[in-house]
Protein backbone atom coordinates (compact mmCIF):
# COMPACT_ATOMS: atom_id res chain seq x y z
CA UNK A 1 0.00 0.00 0.00
CA UNK A 2 1.21 3.08 -0.55
CA UNK A 3 2.66 5.20 2.47
CA UNK A 4 0.36 8.21 0.99
CA UNK A 5 -2.87 6.79 0.02
CA UNK A 6 -4.88 10.06 -0.47
CA UNK A 7 -2.13 12.33 -2.03
CA UNK A 8 -3.14 14.19 -4.89
CA UNK A 9 -0.57 15.41 -7.32
CA UNK A 10 -0.11 14.85 -10.86
CA UNK A 11 2.83 11.99 -12.58
CA UNK A 12 4.44 12.87 -15.40
CA UNK A 13 2.14 12.20 -19.09
CA UNK A 14 -0.99 13.29 -17.41
CA UNK A 15 -3.05 15.57 -18.75
CA UNK A 16 -2.40 19.31 -16.50
CA UNK A 17 -5.50 20.18 -14.91
CA UNK A 18 -7.35 22.97 -17.14
CA UNK A 19 -8.36 24.64 -13.87
CA UNK A 20 -9.77 28.33 -13.45
CA UNK A 21 -7.88 31.42 -11.22
CA UNK A 22 -7.73 34.53 -10.36
CA UNK A 23 -4.16 36.06 -11.36
CA UNK A 24 -2.34 39.31 -11.70
CA UNK A 25 -3.81 39.62 -15.12
CA UNK A 26 -7.47 38.28 -14.33
CA UNK A 27 -9.15 35.21 -14.54
CA UNK A 28 -7.97 32.46 -16.59
CA UNK A 29 -8.55 29.12 -17.29
CA UNK A 30 -5.35 27.34 -17.70
CA UNK A 31 -5.48 25.45 -20.77
CA UNK A 32 -6.92 28.66 -22.39
CA UNK A 33 -3.71 30.88 -21.15
CA UNK A 34 -1.62 27.97 -22.44
CA UNK A 35 -3.02 27.87 -25.63
CA UNK A 36 -0.48 25.98 -28.18
CA UNK A 37 2.62 26.53 -26.38
CA UNK A 38 4.79 24.78 -23.93
CA UNK A 39 4.11 26.19 -20.35
CA UNK A 40 6.23 26.35 -16.99
CA UNK A 41 4.05 27.16 -13.53
CA UNK A 42 6.51 27.77 -10.91
CA UNK A 43 5.02 28.14 -7.20
CA UNK A 44 6.09 29.89 -4.08
CA UNK A 45 5.94 29.82 -0.85
CA UNK A 46 4.55 33.11 0.17
CA UNK A 47 4.81 37.12 -0.85
CA UNK A 48 7.13 39.05 0.52
CA UNK A 49 9.94 36.49 1.56
CA UNK A 50 13.10 36.65 0.46
CA UNK A 51 14.10 33.66 -1.64
CA UNK A 52 10.80 33.54 -3.42
CA UNK A 53 11.99 37.25 -4.32
CA UNK A 54 15.18 36.12 -5.84
CA UNK A 55 13.50 33.74 -7.84
CA UNK A 56 10.99 35.80 -9.62
CA UNK A 57 13.60 38.00 -10.12
CA UNK A 58 15.34 35.93 -11.99
CA UNK A 59 12.63 34.53 -14.16
CA UNK A 60 11.78 37.81 -14.86
CA UNK A 61 14.94 38.39 -16.47
CA UNK A 62 14.64 35.29 -18.18
CA UNK A 63 11.37 36.03 -19.96
CA UNK A 64 13.21 36.36 -22.82
CA UNK A 65 14.72 33.10 -22.67
CA UNK A 66 11.49 31.42 -21.92
CA UNK A 67 10.14 33.31 -25.08
CA UNK A 68 12.83 32.00 -27.57
CA UNK A 69 11.78 28.54 -26.75
CA UNK A 70 7.90 29.37 -27.00
CA UNK A 71 7.03 28.63 -23.40
CA UNK A 72 4.17 31.06 -21.70
CA UNK A 73 5.51 30.99 -17.91
CA UNK A 74 3.45 31.62 -15.29
CA UNK A 75 3.85 31.64 -11.17
CA UNK A 76 1.71 30.75 -8.28
CA UNK A 77 1.47 31.66 -4.75
CA UNK A 78 -1.10 31.80 -1.61
CA UNK A 79 -1.57 35.12 -1.24
CA UNK A 80 -4.37 37.78 -2.78
CA UNK A 81 -3.93 39.23 -6.37
CA UNK A 82 -3.62 42.30 -4.14
CA UNK A 83 -0.42 40.87 -2.45
CA UNK A 84 0.90 39.48 -5.73
CA UNK A 85 0.48 43.03 -7.40
CA UNK A 86 2.39 44.99 -4.90
CA UNK A 87 4.91 42.34 -4.03
CA UNK A 88 5.97 42.11 -8.17
CA UNK A 89 7.03 45.84 -8.04
CA UNK A 90 9.63 44.33 -4.83
CA UNK A 91 10.26 41.91 -7.46
CA UNK A 92 11.35 44.27 -10.51
CA UNK A 93 13.11 46.47 -8.41
CA UNK A 94 15.22 44.05 -7.10
CA UNK A 95 15.29 42.74 -11.07
CA UNK A 96 16.74 46.42 -11.35
CA UNK A 97 14.19 47.12 -13.51
CA UNK A 98 12.16 49.45 -10.80
CA UNK A 99 8.59 50.16 -12.27
CA UNK A 100 8.46 47.69 -15.02
CA UNK A 101 5.54 45.00 -14.78
CA UNK A 102 6.54 41.99 -13.88
CA UNK A 103 6.55 40.03 -17.07
CA UNK A 104 4.05 36.56 -16.29
CA UNK A 105 1.05 36.28 -14.31
CA UNK A 106 1.26 35.05 -10.88
CA UNK A 107 -1.78 32.58 -9.85
CA UNK A 108 -3.46 33.60 -6.53
CA UNK A 109 -4.37 30.37 -4.30
CA UNK A 110 -5.66 32.17 -1.35
CA UNK A 111 -7.83 29.10 -0.88
CA UNK A 112 -5.00 26.70 -1.48
CA UNK A 113 -7.45 24.60 -3.52
CA UNK A 114 -4.91 24.42 -6.51
CA UNK A 115 -2.04 23.65 -4.28
CA UNK A 116 -3.89 20.49 -2.90
CA UNK A 117 -4.71 19.50 -6.05
CA UNK A 118 -1.03 19.34 -7.21
CA UNK A 119 0.39 18.49 -4.12
CA UNK A 120 2.76 21.52 -3.97
CA UNK A 121 1.99 22.29 -0.03
CA UNK A 122 4.89 21.91 2.17
CA UNK A 123 4.16 20.41 5.36
CA UNK A 124 7.46 21.41 6.60
CA UNK A 125 6.47 24.97 6.38
CA UNK A 126 3.87 27.00 7.83
CA UNK A 127 2.75 30.45 7.86
CA UNK A 128 1.92 32.34 11.47
CA UNK A 129 -1.53 30.94 11.62
CA UNK A 130 0.22 27.01 11.65
CA UNK A 131 -1.24 26.84 7.35
CA UNK A 132 0.95 25.03 5.49
CA UNK A 133 2.56 26.97 2.77
CA UNK A 134 3.90 25.97 -1.15
CA UNK A 135 6.51 24.29 -1.93
CA UNK A 136 9.12 25.07 -4.57
CA UNK A 137 7.11 22.97 -7.50
CA UNK A 138 8.36 23.76 -11.19
CA UNK A 139 5.69 21.89 -13.73
CA UNK A 140 6.33 21.97 -17.50
CA UNK A 141 4.03 21.13 -19.75
CA UNK A 142 3.77 20.11 -23.44
CA UNK A 143 1.88 21.45 -25.83
CA UNK A 144 -0.84 18.45 -25.09
CA UNK A 145 -1.45 19.64 -21.75
CA UNK A 146 0.61 16.80 -20.69
CA UNK A 147 2.99 17.13 -17.91
CA UNK A 148 6.39 16.84 -19.08
CA UNK A 149 8.59 17.80 -16.12
CA UNK A 150 8.18 18.29 -12.14
CA UNK A 151 10.67 19.30 -9.95
CA UNK A 152 9.60 19.76 -5.95
CA UNK A 153 11.85 21.58 -3.79
CA UNK A 154 11.26 22.27 -0.21
CA UNK A 155 10.57 26.30 0.54
CA UNK A 156 14.01 26.67 2.02
CA UNK A 157 16.08 26.07 -1.40
CA UNK A 158 15.98 28.49 -4.47
CA UNK A 159 15.70 26.96 -7.57
CA UNK A 160 18.38 27.43 -10.28
CA UNK A 161 16.57 28.79 -13.63
CA UNK A 162 20.11 27.90 -15.66
CA UNK A 163 19.09 24.29 -14.97
CA UNK A 164 15.13 24.70 -15.73
CA UNK A 165 16.23 26.35 -19.18
CA UNK A 166 18.71 23.22 -19.55
CA UNK A 167 16.02 21.05 -19.02
CA UNK A 168 13.75 22.59 -21.18
CA UNK A 169 16.14 22.37 -24.08
CA UNK A 170 16.39 18.41 -23.44
CA UNK A 171 12.49 18.03 -22.89
CA UNK A 172 11.94 20.04 -26.25
CA UNK A 173 14.90 18.24 -28.19
CA UNK A 174 13.38 14.88 -27.04
CA UNK A 175 10.54 15.02 -28.04
CA UNK A 176 11.00 15.79 -31.34
CA UNK A 177 13.67 13.19 -32.26
CA UNK A 178 14.47 9.94 -30.65
CA UNK A 179 17.46 10.84 -28.57
CA UNK A 180 18.30 11.11 -24.50
CA UNK A 181 20.58 13.58 -23.01
CA UNK A 182 23.34 12.66 -20.88
CA UNK A 183 24.64 13.38 -17.76
CA UNK A 184 25.06 17.71 -17.43
CA UNK A 185 24.28 17.98 -21.04
CA UNK A 186 24.19 20.95 -22.75
CA UNK A 187 22.69 22.25 -25.96
CA UNK A 188 25.15 21.78 -28.93
CA UNK A 189 26.61 18.72 -27.05
CA UNK A 190 26.58 15.00 -28.42
CA UNK A 191 23.07 13.10 -27.51
CA UNK A 192 22.19 9.33 -26.66
CA UNK A 193 20.23 7.37 -28.91
CA UNK A 194 17.49 6.04 -27.36
CA UNK A 195 16.98 2.46 -26.55
CA UNK A 196 14.35 1.45 -28.14
CA UNK A 197 16.00 2.10 -31.26
CA UNK A 198 17.68 -0.43 -33.46
CA UNK A 199 21.21 0.32 -34.79
CA UNK A 200 20.11 -0.14 -38.27
CA UNK A 201 17.36 2.62 -37.82
CA UNK A 202 19.77 4.62 -36.17
CA UNK A 203 21.65 5.09 -38.78
CA UNK A 204 19.53 5.97 -41.26
CA UNK A 205 17.69 8.58 -38.51
CA UNK A 206 21.05 10.42 -37.96
CA UNK A 207 23.07 11.48 -40.63
CA UNK A 208 25.68 12.89 -38.94
CA UNK A 209 26.54 9.29 -37.64
CA UNK A 210 26.54 7.34 -34.18
CA UNK A 211 29.47 5.93 -32.41
CA UNK A 212 29.19 3.37 -30.23
CA UNK A 213 31.45 3.27 -27.13
CA UNK A 214 32.86 -0.10 -26.06
CA UNK A 215 31.87 -1.33 -22.68
CA UNK A 216 33.64 -4.02 -20.48
CA UNK A 217 30.29 -5.96 -20.57
CA UNK A 218 30.76 -6.07 -24.35
CA UNK A 219 27.27 -4.58 -24.87
CA UNK A 220 26.85 -1.55 -27.15
CA UNK A 221 23.95 0.50 -25.21
CA UNK A 222 25.66 3.59 -25.49
CA UNK A 223 25.07 5.01 -28.77
CA UNK A 224 26.46 8.66 -29.32
CA UNK A 225 25.34 11.08 -32.15
CA UNK A 226 25.45 15.02 -32.47
CA UNK A 227 22.22 16.60 -33.44
C1 LIG B 1 11.67 32.42 1.26
O1 LIG B 1 11.14 32.57 0.17
O2 LIG B 1 12.64 33.09 1.57
C2 LIG B 1 11.20 31.39 2.22
C3 LIG B 1 9.85 31.08 2.31
C4 LIG B 1 9.43 30.13 3.24
C5 LIG B 1 10.35 29.47 4.02
C6 LIG B 1 11.69 29.76 3.91
C7 LIG B 1 12.12 30.72 3.01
Amino acid sequence: MSRYPTMPGILLGELFPNFEADTTSGRIKFHDFLGDSWGILFSHPADYTPVCTTELARAAKLTDEFKKRGVKMIALSIDSVEDHKNWSKDVMAYANEAGSPLPFPIIADEKRELSVQLGMLDPDERNKAGLPLTARCVFVIGPDKKLKLSILYPATTGRNFDEILRVIDSLQLTAQKKVATPVDWKPGEKVMVVPSLPDSEATALFPNGVTTKEMPSGKKYLRYTQI
